[in-house]
């Protein structure tokens, strides 16, 4: 089923309606992925037996089921709760941690702008690259509101100089670049014409097949030599292997499938283009990560720390850690 462009965060409904734990994350570097898990570890690990958990953004619930982790080795395990404006459902597109993810109880199309909980119901409010693309002023507000006096707070938002932005940006001006080129027309045209030859069999209709062949052809070159020296070339791979199987499949597919199949395809890689440019948008520089420390003090938040995230062997930049505590009364701060 397609999902609607107009729906809020439409982006990342789309995504997470693949089978995806998580997003963002450094996918080669299995060492930084670690370093990252370590502090979330430490963070959960720290929390009283029959905690009560909430992840803000929670997608497929990539952090909360690191929360359940840490769960299952207490004696009283956690209530966890994650939130997520996007039409999540993990339990039904996620093929791994099943066993995780069924701890956790998940609100779809919830705001972190309006969250629906009382004052000071949990323990923890814990966040992965999701506050920052909300409106902070009142995320953050709502976020200390149900966070209990003297619970933990710990957020990982995107850093502006970091290296999830520079590949975002890399592969928001691929996906652009594509999707503005002629290949999603000439595929349709290579797929009717090949089609349409070997149904007619006329001299006419197969020069029209071999013309459209040439087309198609002069369209993957100029693509691919577009991006030859690109430092990440996933997006591009991905996609023009995704196409290239298409004119494969006309023997046992109809033109109306290979059609729906084409436009599944530019669908998916509008969505990419628009989470990859809210990613870039959401990326918070030094300064802004500041303010958001002072604002979270002016919130009741005590010591409130802000520590660049780090990872893999060249201790790439992958983000702020923001953390704290709410004052557990008036003058703690
Ligand atoms: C970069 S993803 C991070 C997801 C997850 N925390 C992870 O680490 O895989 C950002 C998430 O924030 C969600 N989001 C953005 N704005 C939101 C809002 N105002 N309220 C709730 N969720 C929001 C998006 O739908 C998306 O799932």
């Amino acid at each position: 089923m397609m999902l609607d462009p107009s729906d809020p965060l439409w982006e990342w409904s789309v995504f997470w309606h693949s089978d995806q734990l998580q997003s963002c994350l450094p996918d080669t570097s299995a060492a930084g992925d670690q370093s990252l898990q370590a502090t979330w570890r430490a963070f959960f690990d720290a929390l009283p037996t029959g905690a009560e958990v909430l992840d803000l953004g929670t997608g497929n619930g990539g952090l909360a089921t690191q929360a359940v982790a840490v769960s299952k080795t207490r004696a009283k395990p956690f209530v966890i709760h994650g939130v997520d404006l996007a039409d999540i459902a993990p339990a039904q597109f996620v093929s791994s941690a099943k066993d995780l993810l069924t701890e956790v109880v998940f609100h779809a199309r919830t705001s972190m702008e309006k969250l629906p909980f009382p004052d000071e119901q949990f323990d923890a409010v814990a966040s992965q690259y999701a506050i920052e693309y909300t409106n902070t002023e009142t995320s953050l507000t709502e976020a200390l509101r149900v966070l209990k006096a003297g619970g933990h707070f710990r957020f990982l938002v995107h850093a502006d100089d970091g290296v999830l932005k520079q590949r975002c940006r890399l592969q928001a001006g691929q996906a652009e670049q594509i999707l503005n080129s002629d290949l999603f027309v000439a595929t349709g045209t290579l797929l009717r014409r090949l089609i349409d030859a070997e149904t007619i069999r006329t001299a006419e209709k197969i020069a029209e097949a071999e013309q459209a062949i040439a087309m198609s052809k002069a369209v993957f070159d100029d693509l691919e030599k577009r991006f030859a020296h690109d430092e990440d070339r996933s997006l591009v791979d991905n996609l023009l292997t995704a196409i290239r199987t298409l004119p494969g499949m006309r023997r046992s597919h109809s033109m109306q499938t290979l059609a729906a199949m084409l436009e599944e395809i530019r669908h998916l890689l509008l969505a990419q283009s628009k989470r990859l440019k809210a990613m870039q948008n959401a990326a918070v520089d030094n300064a802004a990560a500041s303010e958001l420390v002072n604002f979270l003090r002016g919130l009741g938040g005590a010591q409130v720390e802000l520590e660049a995230a780090k990872t893999g062997r060249d201790s790439d930049c992958v983000g702020h850690w923001l953390s704290g505590t709410k004052a557990a009364k008036a003058g703690d701060v």
